[in-house]
């Protein structure tokens, strides 16, 4: 696997710590952030880079950038991502529609984009969440959040099933990781963002599978 990685969403929290844990493997990194700047990472192999997943100008100027790279793109981690509405029980429009437009489709198209420039052996590690199995809901709360997640679950199978010998793709758990996303993961949350990082390079590194849901703290494949 070519070793320069993207990973979306690095200014904070889990993505964060996947920039500094491929930084410390040898990976170069391009990590993006609405702003573009993330200047806790100074790393002669790491380089930011603006990127807005709602919006799709936005999504269409960093895959040109990415296009006029000399060297090509072997992971891309799908990190980003909004939950609006964890610990809420019922729907509200705005944040459903945010949640929707960059969880899934910013995430999509972002990933439409990029995949056509990754060459065979590439691997696409969608950042999906536990709450995101049909199978395993047992909780009526964060509608557009879970939803979102499921949708992006569904991505993954489908993009599996089309890229299948060329580039492979799976979505990863990364655990309940103290972040703040959400106030309840960084009170309660039972990973650091680096140990979550770190599981989930393990993840990629030796266990990646096509098709794959994996939950990087349990060690264990997940039940869409
Ligand atoms: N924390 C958990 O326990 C947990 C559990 C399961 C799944 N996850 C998933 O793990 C991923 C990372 O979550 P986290 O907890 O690390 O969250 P976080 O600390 O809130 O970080 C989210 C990242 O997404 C970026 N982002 C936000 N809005 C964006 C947009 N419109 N376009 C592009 N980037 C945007 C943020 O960058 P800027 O604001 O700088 O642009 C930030 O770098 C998410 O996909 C989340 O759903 C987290």
């Amino acid at each position: 696997m070519n070793k320069l990685a993207i990973v979306t969403g690095a200014s904070k929290g889990i993505g964060f710590a996947l920039a500094n844990k491929l930084l410390s493997k040898g990976y170069t990194v391009i990590g993006t952030s609405r702003s573009g700047n993330i200047s806790d990472i100074s790393n002669s192999n790491f380089s930011a880079l603006s990127l807005d997943l709602a919006g799709s100008a936005s999504i269409s100027s960093f895959v040109e950038l990415i296009k006029n790279k000399t060297e090509e793109v072997g992971l891309l981690i799908n990190n980003a991502g909004v939950g609006y509405d964890l610990d809420t029980m019922s729907p509200e429009e705005k944040s459903y529609d945010a949640t929707f437009d960059i969880n899934v489709k910013g995430t999509v198209f972002l990933t439409e984009g990029i995949s056509k420039l990754m060459p065979s052996g590439s691997k696409i590690a969608n950042i999906s969440s536990v709450m995101g199995s049909i199978s395993l809901c047992g909780s009526h709360d964060s509608v557009a959040y879970r939803m979102s997640k499921s949708a992006l679950n569904m991505y993954t199978k489908i993009l599996s099933d089309r890229l299948a010998g060329k580039v492979d793709v799976a979505s990863i758990h990364p655990g309940w990781v103290r972040t703040t996303i959400t106030e309840s993961c960084l009170k309660h949350g039972r990973l650091t963002p680096g140990q979550s990082a770190e599981r989930i390079v393990d993840y990629i590194e030796h266990q990646f599978k096509n098709g794959d849901y994996w939950d990087a703290e349990r060690g264990v494949h997940l039940e869409w």
